[in-house]
């Protein structure tokens, strides 16, 4: 059966370098942005033009350069920024400009003191200011996750009518518990006239670490886009994880969903937005962490030895590493040591592998972990006669 295409609206370049104590040069974005396209994203964010001459700078650059992508700028609901939005992606194959306002009763209260009503006549507007410059309009209702649905839901038709192609609804917050952020999406599927001509997109926050499960609650209950970054890097707990959706989705045929990413750049693809960025992957960062396909623990290390799936759910080729590691610690079994023996020379028979493990238990009592030059030292220490 023909697999629904999930789009990817890569923001590494705009929410992702919301992140505190982090900016990125033109230079390094346009590095990164042309790396997003040869990983197969369909939507590049690469900036908010208005905000300062350097992300305008950024947008127009990265749109002369993308090849395949849309290339996307932000604004918010303000004639101007819309203007200085469409000038810097005039350059773009494909433009989208992402407009739109905050609608939860507190963003109206709050940030605008202003009524349901009005916002919603400010979003229309913007909507159509936007459609005079290019045909590929996003809106987004900032805070929908704490948004009314009967409202959102009006808020959305009126946009769609006024020529929105993409329907954002961020989880600004972080807020919502995957049933509900799916159930959301769900209630716009069956309640907003005319959603057959828009695609609804998620757009989590990691406030509760929810945002990769809430996203793909939000596809499973009709959503066609995903909005996520290299890393889930992001303003506070960050954004929804491109690499852990992608793989999600890839690793659950049964959903019937495909992103297209080509998820042998991805391994890579983190590094270099982490050395850029200069924001570290936590080791147990799933996908893409160091840890993510490493075995410490005996029992593990000898099921994987003896058959890769035993504990692994994803060939780790499959996202650009190499091979799983087996680390060697004090917690690590016979088979592990023969297996690493192994690969730095040393075929270890049944005897021999008794006495170099009872040397390697003494090192490994001193060391954290034994690398591939401890190996050669314990074998010397056992004084077993090996050929090398
Ligand atoms: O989190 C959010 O609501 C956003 C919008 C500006 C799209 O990033
Ligand atoms: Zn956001």
């Amino acid at each position: 059966m023909r697999k629904d295409k999930v789009h990817i609206f890569d923001t590494t370049l705009r929410d992702g370098e919301q992140v505190p104590g982090c900016k990125l040069d033109t230079s390094q974005k346009l590095v990164i942005a042309e790396r997003l396209d040869q990983l197969g994203v369909d939507i590049i964010e690469a900036g908010f033009p208005i905000s300062s001459p350097g992300d305008f700078q950024s947008v127009s650059e990265i749109a002369k350069v993308v090849k395949e992508a849309t290339v996307c700028g932000l604004t918010r609901a303000v004639k101007k920024d819309i203007e200085v939005a469409a000038e810097a992606l005039k350059s773009a194959r494909i433009p989208r400009i992402h407009t739109g306002i905050g609608t939860s009763d507190s963003h109206i209260k709050f940030k605008f003191n202003s009524t349901r009503e009005k916002i919603l006549e400010r979003a229309v507007e913007a909507v159509k200011y936007a459609k005079s410059f290019v045909e590929d309009i996003e809106f987004y209702a900032e805070d929908a996750g704490r948004t009314d649905n009967e409202y959102l839901a009006r808020v959305c038709e009126a946009v769609i009518k006024a020529g929105a192609t993409v329907l954002n609804i961020p989880d600004t917050t972080g807020y919502c518990l995957p049933e509900e952020y799916g159930a959301k999406m769900k209630y716009l599927k069956e309640n907003v006239k005319g959603i057959e001509k828009a695609i609804l997109s998620c757009h989590c926050h990691n406030d509760l670490g929810l945002a990769t499960a809430n996203s793909i609650s939000g596809v499973i209950n009709g959503a066609r886009q995903i909005e996520c970054t290299i890393n889930g890097i992001g303003e506070r707990a960050g954004n929804t994880s491109l690499e852990e959706v992608v793989m999600i989705l890839r690793q659950h045929p049964d959903l019937n969903l495909d992103t297209g990413i080509n998820s042998k750049l991805l391994y890579s693809t983190s590094q270099m937005v982490s050395q850029k960025m200069g924001m570290p992957v936590q080791p147990n960062k799933a996908i893409v962490g160091s840890n993510a396909f490493a075995h410490s623990s005996g029992i593990h290390q000898d099921g994987v030895i003896k058959k890769r799936e035993t504990y692994e759910i994803i060939d780790p080729e499959d996202v650009g590493v190499n091979e799983s590691s087996i680390v060697l610690t004090a917690r690590s079994g016979r088979a592990a040591l023969a297996y690493r023996a192994k690969k730095v020379g040393y075929e270890l028979t049944k005897v021999q592998l008794d006495s170099v493990y009872d040397e390697f238990l003494k090192f490994a009592d001193r060391k954290k972990e034994i690398l591939d030059e401890d190996i050669h030292q314990i074998v010397i220490a056992s004084k077993v006669n090996i050929e090398s």
